[in-house]
């Protein structure tokens, strides 16, 4: 079945003109003026409405066992909310614990995905060891199709790497050219102020913000910077909350080392106030890096429109209010961290960011589709519209009015951080591949059917 698009308006991050698109095994087969579907496809006319790449997150967590718990989706609820949100592509953090061996990780990460995900998906490996017998199995897993690891410097004792394990993950990525993305905080900073704090009888979730200040994650910013330029590995910043930490960067960059830098949705909608409601509400508001000051947010916003700031992530780490993040009532360090954010990101990012006059179109599809493509890999099958690219599509109507509630969400989490919230635009049809995935905010395609896109390292590309 082919698929035409009529009199969209298409907005790329460089483009932007009227056109039809037509979609035909799974590719954009066409754009032009006029053009027609063969007898019996459909024809959808989007004229009025944008029609944009379909969005990439690059930065989920989907299987996940963290501080005590496991995050509240599977890929079936998290593929569904992303592209009822507009996002066609995932890139999840295979994230395992210090113990588990990595090949067995990946493996069990690619089957829950497997036949699961509705949306296409891949991963970035994480390295949360690095011994004698790391190295093989790791240019295994990229020899499979990740061209990309994560690293966290903060989390002591589950995914944290010490600097000798830094340096080894930096110094292979080099040699492979692998990009490594970074979870940067300081984690012997944060161990000792989270126990002065208890110390002192401050257990809520609104110390979780001072117990790792805007300087824990500036230090672990120039920490992964210095080793980046020691080793010349390419480096990706993930959930930069902050001006010191982006100043960091920002010099590291002057200096020649290739940084790039996420933000995520929560950092520029949300503030460190919301973390600071009583009766624990606070609670569905810690994630780390902590959610900061409006000054802070104002710069984000700054420096993702002048391109400093190259994407927007989510972040995506649910975790049910009512039992979850319970396990910390008494003791802000044992709530788990993350919030729910996947089904919103877009819509979120359309209506505080484009209609608020913050960023503009471009910017938008640049931060939350085409700079992910490129950085990882996935450009141009992902990340833009022409011809022969894969036809990821969302059909964007502008005149949609709408609220955020947990009561219509397809992720799985007990509570919505945005519940209320107004937007002011949403996908009215999603294509995954030429395949009609959602129409007006309902998935009505076909479940399970998203790929694993196995990824090439620029130095194997012919
Ligand atoms: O609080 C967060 N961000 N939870 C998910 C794990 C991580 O650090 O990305
Ligand atoms: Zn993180
Ligand atoms: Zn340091
Ligand atoms: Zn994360």
């Amino acid at each position: 079945m082919a698929l035409l698009i009529k009199n969209g308006r298409i907005v790329t991050a460089t483009d932007d003109y009227v056109a039809d698109i037509l979609c035909d095994e799974g590719k954009i087969a066409a754009i032009g003026h006029d053009l027609t579907a063969p007898a019996g496809d459909e024809v959808f006319d989007a004229t009025g409405q944008f029609v944009f790449p379909g969005f990439i997150d690059p930065h989920v967590h989907i299987y996940m066992e963290f501080m005590g718990t496991f995050a509240k989706d599977d890929y079936d609820s998290a593929s569904r909310a992303a592209l009822v949100g507009g996002t066609t592509t995932l890139i999840e953090m295979c994230c395992p614990s210090r113990q588990e061996d990595p090949l067995e990780a990946f493996d069990l990460w690619m089957s829950k995905a497997e036949g699961i995900s509705s949306c296409d998906y891949t991963f970035h490996m994480g390295v949360t060891r690095f011994d004698d017998t790391t190295e093989a199995k790791l240019r295994t897993i990229v020899d499979r199709g990740i061209t990309s690891f994560k690293v966290f410097l903060a989390y002591k004792d589950f995914f944290g790497v010490n600097d000798t394990e830094l340096f080894r993950t930096l110094k292979l990525a080099k040699e492979l050219g692998v990009v490594v993305t970074a979870h940067c905080e300081n984690e012997t900073l944060i161990a000792e102020r989270q126990q002065l704090l208890l110390a002192e009888g401050k257990t809520g979730p609104e110390w979780h913000e001072p117990s790792r200040p805007v300087q824990v994650e500036a230090e672990g910013v120039h920490h992964l910077m210095s080793f980046a330029e020691a080793t010349g590995a390419s480096v990706y910043v993930v959930h930069t909350s902050n001006q010191p930490a982006i100043e960091a960067a920002m010099a590291a960059r002057a200096r020649g080392v290739d940084v790039m830098l996420e933000t995520v949705i929560p950092y520029l909608t949300l503030d460190n106030t919301y973390a600071e409601q009583g009766d624990f509400e606070g609670a569905k508001f810690v994630m780390s890096p902590p959610i900061r000051s409006r000054e802070h947010q104002d710069y984000l916003w700054n420096a993702l429109a002048s391109g400093v700031v190259s994407t927007v992530a989510t972040d995506h780490a649910p975790f049910d209010f009512s039992a979850q993040k319970e396990m910390g009532r008494g003791d802000f360090t044992k709530i788990p961290n993350g919030l729910p954010s996947i089904e919103d990101r877009v819509n979120l990012l359309y209506t505080y960011g484009v209609k608020r006059g913050r960023i503009d179109l471009h910017r938008f599809v640049d931060a939350a589709s085409t700079q992910a493509a490129k950085r990882f890999g996935l450009f141009p099958r992902k990340g833009t519209i022409a011809l022969g690219a894969d036809a990821d599509l969302v059909v964007y109507d502008p005149t949609y009015q709408g609220h955020i509630t947990v009561a219509n969400q397809q992720m799985a989490a007990d509570y919505n951080p945005h519940e209320g919230w107004e937007i002011e635009g949403r996908p009215s049809l999603v294509t995954v591949r030429g395949e009609v995935q959602v129409r007006d905010g309902v998935f009505e395609g076909e479940a399970g059917r998203g790929e694993f896109l196995a990824r090439t390292l620029p130095s194997t590309i012919h």
